[in-house]
């Protein structure tokens, strides 16, 4: 499966472990190859596991991928749905701003739904999971993790149960970063995007508040000097 690990100064954390397919890429695209949902859905999670995580460099492969793959045994009502993905799987490959590659990803989400909402196809979206319990540290940044997956499933699916789920998840008490006013600044700024999300109804509304969540999880984990490996 594909992981990705985060160094953080003075900890390791096995982002993995986060039971979520968005996580970690979802079901391996290997194990999977004939069913291309799967092989699109992987590739768009890489997408957006690397950009939260600040590096933006890995959005690039599998946005070149999207770009290129994909035209067999799609539905004839899907094949403007795929269209649109592969136009932001485009913008995303050549982006170089968070924010910009933050909004075609949510584009790119609406584009999904739109595929769902052609085909009579989509997730079942299930409203039994919690969000991971409120607190410092990491338990409090899996609980970012989570809204985050969750606003995206909302905006993909399309759902406003898993939307309104996401909202609720970035509400927690931000963390203190002591004197680095850019964090704290970013801290807050994902708490007020809870608000917003709460708010936000139409899907491009929704995209912006997405973008916006996603980009401060970027910054943040770029000022901080967070690194992958
Ligand atoms: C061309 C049409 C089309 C596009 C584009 C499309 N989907 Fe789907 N999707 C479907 C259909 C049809 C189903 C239901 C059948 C299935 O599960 O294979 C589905 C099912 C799903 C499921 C549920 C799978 C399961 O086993 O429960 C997920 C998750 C999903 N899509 C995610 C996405 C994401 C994310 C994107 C965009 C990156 C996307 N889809 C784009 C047509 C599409
Ligand atoms: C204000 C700074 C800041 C913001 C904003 C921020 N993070 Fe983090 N993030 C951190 C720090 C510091 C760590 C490493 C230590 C920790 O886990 O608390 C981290 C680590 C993580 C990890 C790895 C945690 C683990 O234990 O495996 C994930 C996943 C994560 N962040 C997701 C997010 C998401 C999603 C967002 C946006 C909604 C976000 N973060 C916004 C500072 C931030």
């Amino acid at each position: 499966m594909p992981c990705f690990r985060l160094r953080p100064p003075g900890a390791i954390a096995l982002v993995c472990s986060l039971a979520s397919w968005s996580c970690a890429g979802g079901p391996d695209p290997a194990e999977t190859a004939p069913n291309h949902m799967y092989e699109h859905f992987g590739r768009v999670a890489e997408i957006q596991s690397a950009l939260i995580l600040g590096d933006l460099d890995a959005t690039r492969g599998p946005a070149r991928w999207l770009a290129t793959h994909g035209n067999e045994a799609i539905p004839v009502e899907g094949q403007e749905s795929l269209e649109r993905m592969r136009t932001e799987a485009r913008v995303i490959e050549h982006q170089t701003e968070p924010l910009e590659i933050a909004r075609a990803l949510g584009r790119m989400g609406l584009a999904c739904a739109s595929c769902h909402e052609a085909t009579g196809g989509g997730p079942s979206i299930s409203t039994d999971d919690a969000p991971p319990r409120a607190g410092r540290g990491p338990s409090h940044m899996l609980r970012h993790a989570w809204a985050v997956d969750h606003l995206w499933e909302g905006l993909f699916a399309p759902s406003d149960l898993a939307w309104e789920a996401g909202a609720g998840g970035l509400l927690d008490t931000p963390s203190d970063f002591g004197d680095n006013d850019q964090a704290n600044r970013l801290a807050r700024r994902v708490h007020a995007l809870s608000a917003e999300a709460r708010s936000a109804r139409t899907p491009r509304q929704r995209v912006e508040t997405y973008a916006q969540a996603v980009e401060s999880c970027s910054l943040c984990h770029g000022v901080l000097g967070l690194r992958l490996r």
